[in-house]
């Protein structure tokens, strides 16, 4: 998928992971009480659900074969994992069913959510064409998003997506593609990448 993460870039990401993961369980906590509410997944690895087993794409970019899957649902689902995934977790918590990957077969009910995350996606547009960036994704949020005001009208849909839990593991493939071509940045090379990646996001999400 790619080159193998150096010991910086691993240490960077459990720390994002972990700061992530304690502002999951704070928010999850105020959701919990409302039946109601959808849950939209954004991000990559550590968060697909399966839809790059959808895409014609190379098998590096999917885990559509065992041994993923095999701890929990005992087939593999598409998540680069052996079990469940952190949305996964997520969704149970909040009395939400597993959320299905956007592109599943035939499937257009999103009053749940839905989740969007592709393997290998990066929010600079420079990876693999294949994979679902952070402007595909955002755009097919958009598309959901207008569904479910032609579904259920714009004061429902309206209610549903400002009340929603949205998560997102973006961020993590931008570093290791900068830790891969740059092997010895300095603090502040790295300062200016961090805020190029965090002002592309910023687009994205404002455009949308
Ligand atoms: C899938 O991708 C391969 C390689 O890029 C291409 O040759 C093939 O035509 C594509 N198949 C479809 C169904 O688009
Ligand atoms: C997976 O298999 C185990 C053992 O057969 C079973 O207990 C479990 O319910 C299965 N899980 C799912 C999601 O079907
Ligand atoms: C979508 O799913 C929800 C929850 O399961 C259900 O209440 C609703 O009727 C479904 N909507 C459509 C249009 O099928
Ligand atoms: C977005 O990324 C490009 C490089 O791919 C960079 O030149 C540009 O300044 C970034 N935009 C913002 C708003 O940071």
């Amino acid at each position: 998928m790619f080159p193998a993460k150096s010991a910086l870039s691993i240490h960077f990401s459990i720390l994002i992971f972990l700061s992530r993961l304690l502002f999951l369980t704070s928010s999850l906590e105020s959701w919990r009480a409302d039946k109601h509410v959808a849950m939209f997944v954004f991000g990559d690895s550590l968060f697909d659900a399966g839809n790059n087993d959808f895409l014609n794409i190379s098998i590096d970019y999917k885990a559509d074969f065992p041994p993923y899957g095999e701890t929990f649902f005992n087939f593999s689902t598409g998540r680069s994992c052996d079990g469940r995934i952190l949305p996964d977790f997520a969704a149970t918590y909040a009395n939400l069913p597993l959320l299905l990957p956007y592109l599943y077969p035939g499937f257009n009910n999103f009053s749940h959510g839905v989740n969007f995350v592709s393997a290998g996606a990066d929010v600079l547009p420079q990876t693999d064409p294949e994979t679902l960036n952070s402007r595909i994704q955002l755009s097919d949020f958009k598309k959901v998003a207008n569904l479910l005001k032609q579904q259920l009208g714009d004061a429902e849909a309206k209610k549903i997506l400002m009340d929603a839990i949205y998560l997102n593991s973006f961020g993590g493939v931008d570093d290791v593609r900068f830790l891969h071509n740059n092997r010895n940045p300095t603090e502040s090379e790295m300062e200016e990448f961090v805020q190029v990646v965090m002002g592309n996001f910023t687009d994205v999400i404002k455009v949308n």
